[in-house]
């Protein structure tokens, strides 16, 4: 057997396997990338009927803070730049009129967008992280204990 063969050495752990898959995706975009879909992105967020006003309610006509911050967020996100600091879930909390059919079109425009600028796997990669911060997002959001108490629910 090769040497040269990621994850094929015996006794290599799924995770280990795990790891070099995901940096070898990782690779796969660049600063450039994520700067073109991140504008791209929010083109469509704020054309939408639905999510535009939202947006164009808390950002005002000046969107270039808000793109540069998310530029940060993504080369953190998906380069491990460590170069957004903020407060995501802090800064969705305050949007009282938010709910979750938000996310979903939200996610929606996000997956078009990626798959118009990034290869295949990169746009999968992108998005499957995208789900997974909106799926935190939406618990810190939405969540409510008591719906899920199982003392409630047998009165
Ligand atoms: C219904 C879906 C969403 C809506 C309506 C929404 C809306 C907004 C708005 C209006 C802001 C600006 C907040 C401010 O400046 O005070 C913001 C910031 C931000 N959003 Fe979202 N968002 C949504 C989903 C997401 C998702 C899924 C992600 C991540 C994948 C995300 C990441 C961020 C980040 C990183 C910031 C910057 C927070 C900061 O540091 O100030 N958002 N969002």
């Amino acid at each position: 057997m090769g040497n040269d063969e990621p994850g094929g050495g015996e006794g290599e752990s799924e995770n280990a396997r795990w790891c070099i898959d995901e940096d070898a995706k990782r690779r796969a975009t660049d600063e450039q990338e994520i700067e073109r879909l991140v504008r791209a992105f929010y083109v469509k967020v704020r054309s939408d009927a639905v999510l535009g006003p939202i947006f164009d309610g808390v950002i005002g006509e000046d969107w270039e803070p808000h793109l540069k911050k998310m530029f940060d967020f993504w080369s953190s996100v998906m380069l491990t730049t460590g170069r957004y600091k903020g407060q995501p879930m802090r800064a969705h909390l305050k949007l009282k009129e938010v709910s979750p059919s938000h996310f979903d079109r939200w996610l929606t425009l996000f997956r078009e967008t990626a798959d118009e600028i990034c290869a295949p796997e990169v746009a999968d990669l992108f998005t499957e992280k995208a789900a997974r911060i909106a799926e935190s997002l939406q618990l810190g959001m939405f969540f409510e204990p008591a719906l899920h108490d199982p003392e409630r629910q047998r009165r």
